[in-house]
């Protein structure tokens, strides 16, 4: 994709194409065609925002709110849940994404609750073009990281989130337990995140570039996503080399968890020195 672009509503397509090699797709830009209309329509479906808010409880709320922070800046907004979760804690919420489908959806969804959201379309490899000023915290969650294919584009982004922070921000992100997928095969709690009851996301290949899910909705209509497994370490290292001086990881929102328990790991990284070090792990 050229720098100046992300793809406008009139091009992103009306189907998901993932051509004759669907497991041969492997690039970070994929994500603008896979969150098509009918696909970003049913989402909520998939996530289920009430079982969601359940099983998260005041996790994200807490974490911002014992750091101080409230200014914050979601760059996977998605539809809008942790937006929205944010705006009704009445935190100061700007809620950007790359894909504009995805942005229409999330602003509704925050209309339905009284808000009017303050959007950007922006790709998260050149944030700083398109988002202005500096944040308390940065919020990539949803399992979103996971779309970057390239360490490149890795690097990249975690460099753009570390320069929309202020001195102090944090940045929370979060990814599925791959590790297990890969070492020990898929399995699912489905007790947060897909909270969808009548949904089933189950992945359909895995190899160490590529865990593609398949997305099952109850009319028969199926959607995919192509997303490259993160492990733990990998991810932890990767924050550390981008310049941020601690990462706490937490298990399904749990401090002390068995690597192998999690269906999903949340990072919660600062940019700032530790005052103590032994708060830095
Ligand atoms: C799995 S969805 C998660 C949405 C939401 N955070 C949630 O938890 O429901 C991933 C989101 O990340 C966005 N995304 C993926 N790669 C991106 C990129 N390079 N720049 C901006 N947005 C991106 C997608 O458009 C999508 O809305």
């Amino acid at each position: 994709m050229s720098e100046t672009t992300v793809l406008s509503l009139d091009e992103i397509p009306k189907k998901q194409d993932f051509g004759e090699k669907p497991t041969k797709r492997r690039e970070s830009d994929n994500y603008q065609a896979e969150y098509v209309k009918n696909f970003v329509e049913r989402w909520d479906e998939l996530i289920d925002w009430e079982a969601r808010a359940d099983s998260e409880g005041r996790f994200f709320i807490d974490q911002l709110k014992e750091l101080g922070k409230h200014k914050v800046l979601d760059v996977a907004t998605g539809t809008g849940f942790h937006s929205v979760q944010l705006l009704n804690a009445g935190f100061n919420v700007t809620s950007a994404d790359g894909n504009g489908q995805m942005l229409i959806k999330a602003f509704d969804n925050a209309k339905k609750y009284g808000h009017v959201l303050q959007s950007v379309h922006a790709d998260w490899r050149w944030l700083n073009r398109d988002v202005d000023g500096r944040y308390d915290a940065v919020i990539c969650l949803g399992n979103s990281f996971t779309h970057l294919f390239d360490e490149d584009d890795r690097r990249r982004c975690l460099a753009e989130f570390y320069s929309v922070l202020k001195h102090d921000g944090v940045l929370i992100l979060d990814q599925r337990n791959y590790d297990n997928i890969l070492d020990k095969g898929f399995s699912s709690k489905h007790k947060y995140y897909y909270c969808g009851d009548k949904v089933s996301a189950e992945p359909v290949h895995i190899d160490d570039g590529l865990a593609r899910f398949e997305y099952a909705f109850s009319d028969g209509s199926k959607h995919h996503l192509n997303m490259f497994p993160l492990r733990k370490k990998y991810m932890r290292n990767l924050l550390l080399e981008s310049g941020f001086q601690t990462v706490e990881t937490f298990g399904d929102f749990q401090e002390t968890f068995h690597d192998d328990e999690p269906d999903f790991f949340v990072h919660v990284v600062k940019k700032s020195y530790a005052k103590n070090p032994d708060e830095a792990e």
